[in-house]
């Protein structure tokens, strides 16, 4: 079993270089299945769900060729329709080819990605626009078969404003002759990344950026060449971690318009933010104050920063009250975070927070991707020595984070697992 060791205590200082966005990149290697020609997608970052995503497309035909952060994806046979449970089970964002091959051959049978550590995460939105936009669909023992004799452009108002459905009819209305229309529309900026590749590619679409989304339907995609945004949540964790151990860092490469809520967040919380060419300072105070936080869709505080500023607040002076919205089971750094000293209880979707005087090292399991950074925080600013397990989940988001965390004066170390070798 891979574990992290963390001598906690140190304070961060120094820079650090923030990746390509992951939930960016997947959405958009997926949409190089509306073209056959080359895409070329710079800035990717080298992480699991990458390898999860590349594995899909080279599954339904794609030639992939991956040169540090450059991905190129190209036409290699006739492309299948079919994304199986193997796949679809280790990343929920699988079901996102079902927009394109939709869109391209009128069919795509996916395996439902079931439940996960965070939720249920239906995808009722997503088939709901389908079916708005002329599919059928049957759910037959844990598959979905989606099929359109003729796909017709649409108004559809989204129940709620979910990012990946958003993602899903955008990708198929590009091939939908006529004029969709997607309202209640997800305005994360992964979106307006996923819009302005698809425009590149020579999609019509307008209101980039807002909740309205006008896509003109065109007869054909071409290739381009693209450069994913930076990782607002990469981002995001940088600065948790800086204020969390009274840090002084320089985060190269973000893009501050992503990070508002926080940023307003962790100011009131006591710690200096500035910008200077292009790159954010964030400076810890020492004494963190107790700010409550309620997750809400962009440009709320996001869901996935939830168990960062929660492990932020177990060493805060005060209480405070944490509530999530936007995942039901997102408490579950809790558990690991008690054992490490901190006073949470939870009633129904919110955790109160009763900042302790310090965490303390010992040994914990991550449960999901962003509560595997959540621990490595805590891991950062407690006294002794941390060991966390359940890397697998770390692998799939952040790329390179214990090389990066070293940089910045860390005491952490990646231990793999040893490979027992034979001698026969
Ligand atoms: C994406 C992000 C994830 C982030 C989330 C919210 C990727 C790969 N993942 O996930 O990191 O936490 O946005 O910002 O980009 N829902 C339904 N029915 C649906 C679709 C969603 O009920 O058809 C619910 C979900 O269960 C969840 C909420 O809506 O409770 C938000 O989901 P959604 O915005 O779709 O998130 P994802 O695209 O899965």
């Amino acid at each position: 079993m891979d574990k992290i060791i963390i001598n906690g205590g140190k304070k961060l200082k120094g820079e650090v270089k923030i990746s390509g966005s992951k939930n960016a990149a997947l959405p958009i290697l997926i949409a190089t299945l509306l073209t056959d020609d080359k895409c070329t997608i710079k800035n990717v970052p080298d992480l699991e769900d990458i390898n999860t995503v590349i594995a899909l497309l080279r599954h339904l035909g794609k030639k992939i060729h991956r040169k540090e952060d450059i991905i190129t994806v190209s036409a290699d046979k006739n492309i299948r329709s079919d994304a199986p449970y193997e796949l679809v089970c280790k990343m929920r964002a699988s079901v996102l080819v079902a927009g394109p091959l939709l869109a391209r051959f009128k069919k795509a049978d996916i395996s439902l990605p079931g439940g996960c550590a965070i939720g249920l995460r239906p995808i009722n939105i997503h088939l709901d626009g389908f079916k708005r936009l002329g599919a059928k669909y049957k759910i037959n023992k844990g598959d979905v078969f989606l099929k359109a004799s003729k796909l017709k452009a649409s108004k559809i108002i989204l129940d709620f404003p979910s990012v990946g459905a958003t993602e899903n009819l955008l990708m198929t209305s590009t091939l939908v002759e006529g004029e969709t229309i997607i309202e209640n529309a997800a305005i994360e900026p992964e979106i307006a990344d996923l819009v302005n590749f698809l425009i590149n590619c020579g999609a019509k679409i307008s209101g980039i950026g807002t909740s309205k989304l006008k896509v003109f339907g065109v007869k054909k995609l071409k290739g381009c060449t693209y450069t994913v945004m930076s990782d607002r949540i990469e981002t995001g964790t940088y600065i948790i971690s800086s204020a969390i151990t009274n840090g002084d860092i320089k985060i190269i490469g973000s893009i501050m318009e992503h990070n508002e809520s926080l940023i307003e967040k962790i100011r009131v919380a006591g710690a200096k933010v500035s910008r200077k060419n292009g790159s954010l300072k964030i400076k810890g105070s020492g004494k963190i104050k107790s700010i409550d936080v309620e997750t809400q869709v962009f440009p709320g505080f996001p869901t996935d920063l939830q168990p960062l500023w929660m492990t932020l607040m177990t060493v805060s002076r005060g209480e405070s009250v944490i509530t999530e919205t936007v995942f039901e089971n997102r408490l579950r750094t809790v558990a690991e975070l008690i054992r490490m000293g901190a006073d949470i209880k939870i009633k129904g979707s919110s955790a109160f927070v009763k900042g302790v005087k310090n965490l303390t090292g010992t040994k914990v399991v991550a449960s999901d991707l962003r509560s595997a950074a959540a621990l490595i925080l805590a891991g950062l600013a407690a006294k002794g020595k941390t060991e966390i397990t359940g890397l697998e989940h770390l692998y799939r988001g952040y790329e390179n984070i214990v090389g990066k965390l070293k940089n910045l004066g860390a005491d952490i170390k990646l231990i793999k697992k040893q490979r027992v070798m034979s001698n026969g």
